[in-house]
C-alpha cells in the first residue's frame, strides 16, 4: 500500500510510538490526524502538519464524534491505528490497577473500534492498526493486568482479521519489544534489544505498506518470544520466579 494520499487517525499519539508513527507518515506523504488526551502536546506534535483532535478513549460518547471531526478534517478516513494504552508495574495483585489497564487497554480499544469498524466496513476499504504488544504472549510476573489486556488484544485483532476480511478492510497486529517512550521511562528491570520510538515508526510504516497481518518487533524479541512460546508451562515459571 502506497502511504501518499492515506488518511491516517492516530489515537494515543501525544507522544511515543504514536507521536513518533505521526511524524513517520507524514514523511512518506499521508494526511495525519492525532487523539489522545493532552491537547498541549498533541499539537507540539501536528506542528502545522496535523490535525488535532483531543480524545479521552474511555469516554465511549466521544468516540463517534472525534472520528467524525477527523473525517471532516481530512476528508475521509483510510486506516485507524490504535496506539493509546496504560502500563504500571503490579508488586502484588492489585484490583484497582488492573481494573485501569482494562479500563482504557481494552474498554478504551473497543470504544475505538465501535466507531472505525462500521466507517470502514461501509467504506469497503481501509486498514485497522492495533499497537498490542509481546507482553500479551505469555504470562510475566508484575505485568499480570497489563499482559493480560495485550493477550486479549492479540485474540481481538486476530478475530476481526477474519471478520473484516470481506468486507476490505485490513487488520494490522503490531506487536513491539521495548520501545523507549515516556512508558518504559520509569521500568527499574533490564529491557533487552530496546529501540527508539523512530525505529519502531519505521517498522510499523513498514508493516503497513506491506499489509501485513502481524509485525513483531525488534527482529531479536520476535525470535525471543517465538522461542518463548514453546517453554512449557511448569519450566516458564520456574525460570521467571521472583528472587527474594
Ligand atoms: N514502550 C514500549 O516498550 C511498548 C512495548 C509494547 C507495546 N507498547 C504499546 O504501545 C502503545 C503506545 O505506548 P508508548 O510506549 O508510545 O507510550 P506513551 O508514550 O506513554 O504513549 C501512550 C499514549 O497513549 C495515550 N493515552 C493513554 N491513555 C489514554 C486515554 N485514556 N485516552 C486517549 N489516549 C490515551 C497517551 O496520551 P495522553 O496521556 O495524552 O492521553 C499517549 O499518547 C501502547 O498501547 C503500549 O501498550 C509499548
Amino acid at each position: 500500500m502506497d502511504l501518499a494520499g492515506r488518511r491516517v487517525w492516530i489515537i494515543g499519539a501525544s507522544s511515543g510510538i504514536g507521536a513518533a508513527l505521526a511524524t513517520e507518515l507524514v514523511e512518506r506523504g499521508a494526511a495525519v490526524a492525532i487523539s489522545a488526551r493532552r491537547a498541549d502536546d498533541l499539537r507540539a506534535v501536528a506542528g502545522d502538519r496535523m490535525a488535532v483532535v483531543p480524545l479521552d478513549v474511555t469516554d465511549a460518547a466521544r468516540v463517534p464524534d472525534a472520528l467524525a471531526q477527523v473525517v471532516e478534517e481530512l476528508g475521509g478516513l483510510d486506516i485507524a491505528v490504535l496506539s493509546a494504552g496504560y502500563w504500571k508495574q503490579m508488586d502484588d495483585f492489585d484490583v484497582e490497577s488492573f481494573h485501569r489497564h482494562v479500563e482504557v487497554n481494552l474498554g478504551g480499544f473497543a470504544n475505538c473500534l465501535g466507531a472505525v469498524i462500521p466507517f470502514l466496513r461501509a467504506r469497503r476499504a481501509g486498514m485497522i492498526v492495533g499497537i498490542a504488544s509481546v507482553a500479551g504472549y505469555r504470562g510475566l510476573p508484575g505485568a499480570e493486568a497489563y499482559g493480560a489486556t495485550k493477550a486479549a488484544q492479540l485474540n481481538l485483532l486476530e478475530s476481526l482479521r477474519a471478520r473484516l476480511r470481506p468486507n476490505g478492510v485490513d487488520v494490522l497486529t503490531v506487536c513491539p519489544g521495548f520501545v523507549e517512550t515516556e512508558m518504559t521511562s520509569e521500568n527499574s528491570f533490564p529491557m533487552p534489544f530496546i529501540v527508539s520510538a523512530e525505529e519502531a515508526a519505521r517498522s510499523i510504516a513498514n508493516g503497513i505498506e506491506k499489509r501485513s497481518a502481524r509485525i513483531v518487533f525488534p527482529w531479536q524479541m520476535a525470535l525471543l518470544m517465538k522461542a518463548a512460546t514453546l517453554v512449557p508451562d511448569r519450566l516458564w515459571a520456574l525460570a521467571l520466579t521472583p528472587r527474594s
